[in-house]
C-alpha cells in the first residue's frame, strides 16, 4: 500500500506519517527530513538544497525528484510507503506516478490534512525537533516529558530556522499557491480524501485510520 499525506506547513504530516508507518508497517519517507539529513551529513545534495530550504522556497524538481525516487526504489520500501511532503508540484506528482507504475504499484490514497491558518501558525511557532532523529514535539500540544530533551532518545531539542519569520510566511504562500494543484491532480484521479486536521493528534489519527480501513474494505469487495 502506498499512501501520501498532503497538507500545509505545520498541518501534522510528519506527526501522523510516523504513527501510520508504525501501525501499517510502511516506510515513512519525508522529503523535508531527507533534506535535513543531507545538511547534517554535508553532502553535495545538502549543499545544493540548503539555500532554498532556508528561504522557505521549494527545492527544484531536478534535485527533489531523483532524491525521493531513489528512496522508493530501495528494498525497505517494497511493502509500501507513507509519503510526507512529496509530491508538492505537478511535475513531482507525474514523476511519482511513472515511477510507481514502473514498479507495478500506484498511489492508493492521497489524504489532505486540512488545517486552518491560525492553527498552522500556532503549531509552527511552538514546534521543536530532536537533534538525533527528528522526533517532533510542541511546547503546548506535545511537550516532552523532560524539558528540552527527546522522550525517545534523550537528545537535545531545537527549533527549525524556517519555522519563523519570512521563511515561514514564504512556505505558507507557496503551499496555498502551488501545492494545492497537487490536490486537484489526485481529486481528478478519485484518490483524494480530506481529513479535518484541526483536531487533536489522536483524533486525527483515528480519522486517518478510518479512511484507510474504509479504502481497504472497498478494495477487498471489488
Ligand atoms: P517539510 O519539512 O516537508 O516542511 P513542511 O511541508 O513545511 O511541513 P512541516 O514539516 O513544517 O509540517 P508537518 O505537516 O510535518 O507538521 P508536524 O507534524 O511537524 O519541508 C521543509 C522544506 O524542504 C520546504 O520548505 C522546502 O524548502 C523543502 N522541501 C521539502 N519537500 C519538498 C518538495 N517535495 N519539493 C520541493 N522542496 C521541498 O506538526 C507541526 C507541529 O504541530 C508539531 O510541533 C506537532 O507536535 C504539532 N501537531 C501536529 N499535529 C497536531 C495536532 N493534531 N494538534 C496539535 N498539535 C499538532
Ligand atoms: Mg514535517
Amino acid at each position: 500500500m502506498d499512501i501520501l499525506l498532503i497538507g500545509a506547513p505545520g498541518a501534522g504530516k510528519g506527526t501522523q506519517a510516523e504513527k501510520l508507518s508504525q501501525l501499517l508497517a510502511l516506510r515513512h519517507i519525508a522529503s523535508g527530513d531527507l533534506f535535513h539529513k543531507a545538511f547534517e551529513d554535508q553532502t553535495e545534495l545538502g549543499l545544493k538544497a540548503r539555500s532554498y530550504v532556508d528561504l522557505g522556497e521549494l527545492v527544484p524538481d531536478e534535485i527533489t525528484i531523483p532524491m525521493v525516487i531513489r528512496h522508493i526504489e530501495e528494498p525497505e520500501s517494497v511493502q509500501g510507503v507513507v509519503l510526507d511532503g512529496f509530491p508538492r508540484t505537478l511535475a513531482q506528482a507525474q514523476a511519482l506516478n511513472e515511477e510507481l507504475g514502473r514498479l507495478t504499484r500506484q498511489i492508493d490514497l492521497a489524504i489532505h490534512l486540512k488545517v486552518s491558518r491560525e492553527e498552522l501558525l500556532q503549531r509552527l511557532s511552538g514546534r521543536y525537533f530532536c537533534q538525533a532523529n527528528q522526533h517532533v514535539y510542541h511546547t503546548k500540544f506535545r511537550p516532552p516529558k523532560v524539558a528540552d530533551r527527546c522522550d525517545v532518545d534523550g537528545s537535545k531539542l531545537y527549533q527549525r530556522p524556517d519555522d519563523a519569520g519570512e521563511a515561514m510566511r514564504r512556505r505558507l504562500v507557496i503551499y496555498f499557491n502551488q501545492t494545492t494543484q497537487v490536490l486537484d491532480y489526485y481529486r481528478e484521479q478519485r484518490k483524494l480524501r480530506v481529513v479535518d486536521g484541526n483536531q487533536s493528534i489522536d483524533q486525527v489519527q483515528n480519522m486517518l485510520m478510518n479512511e484507510i480501513n474504509d479504502y481497504m474494505s472497498r478494495e477487498a469487495k471489488a
